[in-house]
């Protein structure tokens, strides 16, 4: 395929290929689609594996180092991780310069690119102690910054991570918990996040790793390439789209529970009316990581009292739209967010947060991709071609004769 590549660039040849449907922009060891077969791997390992046994710390090795931890090596990891959950002091005045309704995907955003300001002793990409440096930065960081995002919007103080406890059992404390009161962690949630974060961690070339790796290429520094993955993945298509699920359930709720209708609405396509949560470009089967999900929400949401409306509505709206002409020819099933922003949701995290917890489980895979593009000689600066459709040549007219 590479050499293919070359050739046809000598011979001049440009490949047009709106939204890059079938172009490979590089080879990679990290993670296997099978869109047609419902199959996702990390490193060789199956999802549903890893989802039973293996923890979001423990995966987050695996990608960015390409095996599974011994015991020394995760202690060492996840101690190295807690001990760099801080943030510099000054970076915690940066939330105050943003209004209180602020979005938090471009606060977290903000505020890693202001990373690379505040720790400029790991910027070097060709050093490998500067990146595993950024690599520990931005793993123990990002969590803290999310954390303190959510604590301005709602006026509360930041709380300093607490570093006797877990990645994902201190992201909740942080967020969710109190100076004044001990904060008690609920196992199930603390589980439940942890699985999320790992069902996200990697998805191959999508948007958002793609544009890290993109601008990774001009040779930009870890935390300036991440705080752009950071901004692609905040657009509805992509990683917005678990709080657009939300929306979209609780709009049917209002309307009466009326599944059918909406359904028509999708299929008469009306403008800026999609069935979200549902679809993929690589998955033309069930997403197996919605079918391990769907699983979760059940568990979760039957211990709220009285059970959940949206989740029977969300469960309806599968149900119809599965067995519907529309979605069946069109191959439409659901992804992996159908069913995440219920979760988030009883768990008492925001609809605009949604987005935010994405971003958190999917840093790993950003980072594994931005690594393995700076150490694969066969690295290129990422320059699209086009194929230019303007006006041909014409000559310049003054301002008087136009
Ligand atoms: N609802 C209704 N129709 C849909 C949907 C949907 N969710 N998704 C695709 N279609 C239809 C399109 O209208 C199109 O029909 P047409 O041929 O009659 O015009 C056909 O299916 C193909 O759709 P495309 O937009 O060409 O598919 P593409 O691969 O470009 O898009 C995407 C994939 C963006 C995920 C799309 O399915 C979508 O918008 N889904 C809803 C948003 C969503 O859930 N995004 C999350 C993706 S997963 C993730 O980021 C974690």
């Amino acid at each position: 395929g590479i050499e293919l590549g070359k050739l046809l660039a000598q011979t001049g040849y440009i490949t047009y290929d709106p939204g890059f449907v079938n172009t490979g922009a590089t080879a990679s060891a990290i993670t296997y689609i099978d869109g047609e077969q419902g199959i996702l791997r990390y490193r060789g390992y199956p999802i549903e594996q890893l989802a039973q046994h293996s923890t979001f710390i423990e995966v987050s090795y695996l990608l960015i180092y390409g095996e599974l931890p011994t015991k020394q090596q995760l202690e060492d990891f996840t101690s190295k991780i807690s001990r760099h959950t801080l943030l510099h002091e000054d970076l915690k005045r940066f939330f105050d310069g943003f209004p209180r309704d602020a979005h938090p995907m471009p606060v977290l955003s903000s505020a890693v690119a202001a990373l690379s300001t505040f720790y400029q002793d790991s910027l070097d990409p060709s050093d490998i102690s500067n990146v595993e440096l950024s690599t520990i930065r931005l793993l123990a960081k990002v969590p803290t910054i999310a954390a303190y995002a959510y604590k301005k919007s709602i006026g509360q103080p930041f709380l300093y991570p607490d570093n006797s406890l877990g990645l994902v059992e201190n992201f909740l404390r942080m967020t969710f918990g109190l100076p004044a009161e001990p904060y008690e962690i609920d196992p199930t949630m603390a589980k439940a996040l942890d699985l999320l974060f790992i069902l996200h961690a990697d998805h191959e070339q999508n948007c958002s790793t793609s544009t890290v790796r993109l601008v990774g290429s001009s040779e930009a520094n870890l935390f300036a390439s991440i705080s752009a993955g950071i901004m692609a993945l905040f657009g509805p298509l992509h990683g917005g789209a678990n709080s657009a699920v939300l929306e979209m359930l609780e709009g049917i709720k209002a309307d009466g529970g009326d599944v059918d209708a909406f359904v028509n609405r999708v299929k008469n396509k009306e403008k800026g009316v999609r069935l979200m949560g549902f679809g993929h470009r690589v998955y033309k089967n069930y997403d197996p990581r919605a079918k391990i999900i769907k699983q979760t929400a059940d568990e979760i949401l039957s211990k709220i009292e009285g059970g959940d409306e949206l989740l029977d509505i969300a469960k309806r709206l599968e149900e119809r739209a599965l067995s519907d002409d529309y979605f069946i020819e069109r191959k439409l099933y659901p992804n992996v967010d159908f069913y995440t922003g219920l979760i988030y949701r009883a768990m008492g995290f925001p609809t605009q947060f949604f987005t935010v917890l994405f971003a958190l489980g999917r840093l790993p895979g950003w980072i594994a991709h931005w690594r393995e593009m700076m150490s694969d000689p066969a690295t290129k600066i990422g320059r699209p071609r086009q194929i230019y459709t303007g006006e041909k040549e014409r000559d310049y007219k003054p301002l008087s004769e136009r």
